[in-house]
């Protein structure tokens, strides 16, 4: 069959590299892809939100099968319009892609169906948002409501940080019209977890445990990013907790949609905030995470397509995954000046020293080839994973690889995986 891949970052690569392994792909393109996914697949020059590009292009190539990665071609009704045209393609319509595209509209349907998430309140008057800032004290957590690439969440330890907050995201517009309305919400403490599963509207199917590291310096230092790097398995979501994190939160939440006449078909990605026996919702994506999908690719031995296809025929319930026992740790390494502003165009040197690499794998991000050299073309620039018989080998095993890799600014984390190392009570 052939198979075409949306999106263009590390999560694309690892797609693009675990679908080549199924006995039944042909073919692959993606659109954009990067440098790395052009060694898999033959790279199309369109973007995520060019709907109708794409939706041309399968229809003209007679495309088997599409695979979304980025949650921006969700929010435009990507599938919607596919679907309408006899188009197979994995992901969630566009009124289920809501859960993530809209905060207030995610809370409420948690509120709704009892999902344990922050407690909170939505705004679409700033002076109202102040005032109940006030009331309620800090520290607390202000969100603008729509798709802001991550950056639209500012914790605030005052009232007046928080006032400030308010005025930038809903006067100042700085996340544009995703600030148009605020959520307000309880600060939550705890360990962060990201929780993936598979699901047909039906049936939840977890992947591996996994977590993500946000900020950009180590020791969860700094400003928030897409994801500096992450592991799996995670032991803070014990066995236990899968099965609570399965009956009180994705089954009631995708039940939820249903009641609106929604069937939830894709990957259901949860945010989680742990402590102890206590599990919230932070924030619902519905997409596969990044970075998060590299070491999940890496550890997954059942046949992706398989499991794409049985999600959208909605047999989900017929299929169970295997999982490599090993642990998996993927390091991101980003351009000088990420999350802000960041270099481009610098060339990567130490990319061959690895090709013949056994343990692991070197995702491309934000790469581009010029002249037969390949360079930086984004903020997040490479996703090293690698394998290993426990997390503390693995993380050996990544980080002897990265050091062989460099440009100038380069920056990566130093403590990728340390939070699960020597914690037992290993989950899948
Ligand atoms: P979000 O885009 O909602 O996932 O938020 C981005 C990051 O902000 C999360 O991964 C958390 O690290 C942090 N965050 C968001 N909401 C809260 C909260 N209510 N309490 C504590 N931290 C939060
Ligand atoms: N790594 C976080 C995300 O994909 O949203």
């Amino acid at each position: 069959m052939k198979i075409l891949v949306i999106g263009g970052g590390g999560r694309e690569h690892a797609l693009v590299w675990k679908l080549r392994q199924s006995p039944r792909v042909r073919k692959i393109y993606c659109a954009p892809g990067n440098a790395g996914i052009g060694e898999l697949a033959e790279l199309v020059a369109l973007a995520p939100d060019d709907i109708v590009g794409l939706l041309r292009f399968a229809t003209t190539e007679r495309i088997d099968l599409t695979v979304v990665g980025p949650e921006v071609s969700l929010s435009l009704g990507i599938v919607d319009r596919f679907t309408a045209q006899g188009l197979r393609i994995f992901g969630p319509a566009q009124q289920a892609a809501q859960l993530e595209v809209s905060k207030a509209f995610a809370k409420q349907l948690m509120q709704e169906q009892g999902v344990p998430t922050a407690a909170f309140a939505t705004f679409t008057d700033p002076i109202a948002a102040r005032d109940y800032v006030t009331q309620v004290g800090t520290p607390i957590v202000v969100k603008a409501d729509g798709l802001a690439a991550g950056k639209g969440v500012l914790i605030c330890q005052t009232v007046q940080e928080a006032h400030r907050a308010i005025s930038e995201i809903m006067h100042g517009r700085v996340f544009g019209t995703a600030g148009d309305r605020v959520v307000i919400e309880e600060f939550l403490e705890g360990e962060e977890a990201s929780f993936l599963a598979f699901t047909d509207g039906t049936t939840v199917l977890p992947l591996a445990s996994t977590q993500d590291h946000k900020r950009i310096f180590d020791n969860d230092q700094g400003p928030n990013t897409g994801g500096m790097g992450a592991y799996s398995p995670a032991p803070v979501v014990t066995p236990a907790l899968v099965e609570r994190i399965v009956n009180e939160i994705m089954l009631p939440t995708i039940q939820g949609l249903k009641r609106r006449g929604i069937t939830y078909k894709g990957i259901l990605y949860a945010g989680l905030m742990i402590r102890g026996a206590s599990v919230k919702v932070i924030e619902f994506n519905v997409r596969f995470g990044d970075p998060e999908c590299q070491p999940l690719m890496v550890r997954l031995q059942s046949d992706l397509v398989e499991v794409i296809d049985a999600t959208i025929d909605g047999r989900l319930a017929d299929v169970s995954l295997t999982w490599n026992p090993d642990s998996a740790v993927c390091v991101v390494l980003t351009a000088r000046g990420y999350p802000g502003h960041y270099e481009t165009e610098q060339p990567i040197s130490g990319l061959d020293t690895l090709r013949q690499w056994q343990e692991g794998v070197v995702f491309h991000a934000g790469t581009a080839k010029t002249g037969g050299q390949i360079v930086t073309k984004g903020g997040r620039v490479l996703g090293v994973t690698a394998t290993g018989k426990d997390i503390s080998a693995a993380i050996a095993t990544v980080y002897q690889a990265v050091a062989k890799i460099s440009w100038p600014g380069m920056h990566y984390r130093r403590d990728i995986g340390q939070r699960a190392v020597g914690r037992s009570d290993t989950p899948l």
